[in-house]
């Protein structure tokens, strides 16, 4: 079997399953035309957007979301990676509605905003933390901090990957083959209009999994640089692991340059371990960054670390928000981190994502698709290339043909997915091994109809 045939097989599965999906949804195509008139795309952010509308959801309880016709999936999106927790879990249902009554928002700190930072700093190793409304918020108050701490205005990240939509750290995260440069000294390259041209200057990019070329950045001109801006394993191509040793020796150079390390661990936090992908790999910088699971499916975030480094926001590092600590969102994030994901769910978790990845994984190498899975816990994906990849670059090398195809595949078949090759699925408590079962039919019979 050619990879060729596979994927002339593919092109066709997409243009069937594509036309399927929209006979099958008329009242998510005519929630998009009146969407529309409000808002740009018909959705409140980007990321929601798709061709040639996005499934609008009407609920979702337990495992299982409806979209407005009425259609019930098994759900593997999972809002990004917040609901770990599944739908409507009766627990955190019930600390919102106690909080609900009680009062929403006072813009004060209330004690139940101060136990969700006790748990924070308990679970995530942290001396403290401050709270936010979003990754973003968390990843550009994680960086002005570091930048007030070092007195330096040069921001180091990762090419391939995102931290949120401001300004700083949208530079080189799924940058064009042509604009990105060389291995060695890859290009700063901006996501969005509208960022001054002047920001490019302050914002660096090095390449995943390659402690030498950032050893070689940090040995120029290390002096300049506030914070390297990571995440740990990256989660937004797909899933990309450290190689083994990589993030102590990121560790130590960042140690040795006097450069604040930032994980960003708004997607593996409270997913890929109790404590993050810092628990997993045993590496602990300097600031963390946590959003989506941390709230049970509300919006907050939160950044924090060590002592010395937080001591710098009541010296002048600015951080606000009217919203920060809100007691509804503390009281769910609190109810998820302390009476839902506990130990026991995480070994749920952990069975579930291995039964599912080695499902994928059989069918794969039965018909010899171009492609891998990935286990991780709560997270996992299957990736159109045949290796595991170590960086952005090999990310490019997909077979983009397959993920087009399989998107309306699973999605047709009762399986809700992200519909983005960057994305992951996200299990939650409440998937049972029936669930789990239903992705793994659902991807066998793709897997033939694309072997032929
Ligand atoms: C790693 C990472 N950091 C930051 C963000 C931004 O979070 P938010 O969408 O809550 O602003 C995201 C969002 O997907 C993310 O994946």
């Amino acid at each position: 079997m050619t990879d060729d045939r596979i994927t002339a097989r593919a092109r066709d599965i997409a243009e069937r399953e594509s036309a399927t999906l929209v006979e099958r949804t008329p009242a998510s195509g005519a929630l998009f035309e009146r969407a529309v008139r409000s808002m740009p795309e018909g959705v409140a952010s980007t990321f929601q957007a798709n061709d040639p509308y996005p499934i609008y959801l009407r609920e979702g309880r337990g495992s299982r979301v409806w979209d407005v016709d009425g259609t019930e999936y098994v759900d593997f999106h999972g809002g990004f990676g917040t609901m770990v927790v599944g739908h409507a879990h009766p627990k955190v249902a019930e600390a919102i509605e106690r909080a609900a009554r009680s009062g929403t928002h006072f813009a004060v700190t209330t004690e139940i905003t101060v136990a969700f930072a006790e748990e924070l700093c308990r679970r995530f190793r942290l001396d403290q933390v401050r709270l936010a409304n979003s990754g973003t918020e968390a990843t550009m108050s994680a960086i002005r901090l570091a930048r007030a701490v070092t007195g330096r205005d040069t921001v180091l990240k990762i090419e391939g990957s995102y931290h949120g939509h401001h300004d700083t750290v949208m530079f080189s995260v799924v940058p064009n083959s042509d604009l990105m440069g060389g291995r060695d000294t890859p290009s700063s390259v901006p996501l969005s209009r509208g960022i001054p041209q002047d920001t490019a200057r302050h914002t660096e990019v090095v390449a995943f999994n390659d402690a030498g070329a950032l050893e070689r950045v940090l040995d120029d001109h290390g002096s300049e640089i506030a914070c390297l801006i990571m995440e740990p394993l990256m989660m937004n191509i797909g899933i990309v692991m450290p190689d083994d040793g990589y993030l102590q020796a990121v560790r130590e150079l960042c140690t040795r340059h006097g450069v604040i390390l930032i994980f960003d661990e708004v997607k593996s936090g409270a997913t890929v371990a109790p404590g993050g992908a810092a628990e997993r790999f045993g590496v602990f910088p300097d600031l963390s960054c946590f959003a989506k699971a941390i709230g049970g499916g509300t919006p907050i975030a939160a950044f924090g670390g060590r002592a010395e480094v937080m001591a710098e926001i009541p010296r002048g590092a600015a951080h606000m928000g009217t919203f920060n600590g809100n007691p509804l969102a503390c009281a769910a994030g609190l109810a998820a981190l302390t009476e839902v994901l506990t130990p026991d769910a995480y070994e749920h978790l952990a069975k579930l994502g291995t039964i599912l990845a080695e499902g994928c994984q059989r069918a794969i190498a039965e018909h010899s698709i171009p492609a891998h899975a990935v286990d991780l816990g709560a997270k996992g994906c299957v990736s159109y290339r045949p290796e595991p990849m170590r960086n952005y670059r090999d990310f490019l090398e997909a077979n983009v043909e397959l993920f087009a195809a399989s998107w309306p595949w699973m999605v047709n078949r009762g399986i809700f997915m992200t519909p983005g090759d960057e994305e992951q699925w996200t299990i939650s408590v409440q998937h049972s091994e029936d669930d789990i079962q239903r992705y793994i039919d659902a991807f066998g019979e793709l897997c033939e109809a694309l072997a032929g």
